[in-house]
């Protein structure tokens, strides 16, 4: 990257709450297939390995912030990572396999939550490295415990979830034992990243909306508020996909930032959830496949909205597919920052 220019805050300044001329802007899963600079990386070396290697991590998630000129950049590596020191069997296929599920209490009780400072350096090399070189802020991030329980406990993605659903009602014990053990470690992981150089941490809950609204804030919510309230030094956005039907539950939490997938209004949002948080979203991600159009047509509504929100974050309702065309990455980018 060329001479550090000045520090480009606007992340940060929409997380307090202040008042700003336009919305921030990044893209879940900024980094990755959809742009053949991801790829050449990739074409040298396995996910894993490149998620291990801080200089190649630290290359691909300055990629976005390079080629579209994102707000924030996103710490490159993924939330099944962490659960390798734990003793999880990870693959990727790309999609991730877990060779050996956690299903018995005998299972869980093998999980082990140790020191993360010591199982994952290469993790706080790559925010390191990344620190020196970034002049807008770093995003650190982790799956939430529950999202991390359905991985571990279906062995992968999932059509029905019926595994982790049985487990929940049928052993409750070994569910608890296991959340018990995600909590912690996630958050000895997440405040790492703030004590290494992440000014900004986001919790990605991609399947806590599988649940019904009372198991979610029965079993989940009690877990992601201990994690929430015990993280310091940060901001802390929070993304439950598929999770508008939790919004009124959602209010206990103290975090800056509240992640929306694309299926609710902003404006809708930012009233369920009593006004209290900067809202990040909501661009449906598969609109990146339209035209320009069209493109502008919606993202320009979500700007209007989030204006009435204290705080507006520009970014997709979820992840940027691998087949996004990146001009039209680009034009939206450059649409939120209002240089078209
Ligand atoms: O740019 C960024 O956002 C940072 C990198 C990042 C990745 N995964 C890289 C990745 C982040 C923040 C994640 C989070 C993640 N990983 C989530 C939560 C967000 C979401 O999408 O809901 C989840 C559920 C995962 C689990 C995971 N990892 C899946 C389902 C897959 C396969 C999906 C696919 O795209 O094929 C992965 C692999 C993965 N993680 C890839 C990347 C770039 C593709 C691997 C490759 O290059 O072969």
């Amino acid at each position: 990257m060329a001479e550090k220019t000045k520090f480009n805050d606007l992340l940060l300044k929409a997380l307090s709450k202040e008042r700003i001329g336009r919305p921030p802007v990044w893209l879940m899963r900024q980094a990755g297939r959809y742009m053949s600079e991801y790829r050449a990386v990739r074409s040298r070396v396995s996910f894993t390995e490149l998620c291990k290697t801080p200089e190649l991590a630290c290359e691909v998630t300055l990629q976005p912030v390079e080629i579209l000129g994102t707000d924030a950049a996103i710490l490159f590596s993924d939330i099944l990572i962490p659960l390798e020191p734990m003793g999880i069997n990870l693959s990727f296929n790309p999609a991730p396999v877990i060779h050996n599920p956690v299903r018995t209490k005998k299972d869980a009780d093998a999980l082990t939550t140790g020191d993360p400072a010591k199982e994952l350096p290469y993790v706080y090399e790559t925010i390191r490295l990344l620190v020196k070189k970034l002049n807008v802020p770093l995003i650190g991030f982790s799956g939430a415990p529950f999202t991390l329980a359905c991985y571990i406990v279906e062995g992968g993605g999932s059509k029905n979830f019926l595994e982790i659903k049985k487990l929940m009602h049928n052993q409750p014990e070994v569910y608890n034992l296991i959340m018990n053990k995600l909590t912690e470690s996630t958050r000895d992981y997440l405040q790492n990243q703030i004590k290494n150089g992440c000014q900004v941490v986001q919790i990605f809950d991609t399947w806590a909306g599988i649940l019904s609204p009372a198991e979610y804030r029965e079993m989940v919510l009690p877990w992601v508020k201990t994690l929430t309230d015990s993280l310091t030094g940060a901001h802390v956005i929070y993304f439950v996909k598929d999770g508008a039907t939790y919004f009124d539950d959602l209010k206990i939490l103290n975090c800056s930032g509240m992640g929306l997938d694309w299926k609710i209004d902003i404006a809708e949002a930012d009233k369920l959830l009593g006004g209290k948080y900067c809202l990040q979203g909501n661009l449906d991600p598969a609109l990146l496949f339209t035209d320009k159009p069209t493109i502008k047509r919606f993202a320009e509504d979500i700007i209007e909205k989030g204006k009435q929100a204290p705080g507006h974050i520009f970014n997709l309702g979820h992840g940027i597919m691998p087949e996004t065309p990146v001009e039209n990455v680009k034009y939206l980018v450059d649409l939120v920052k209002g240089m078209l």
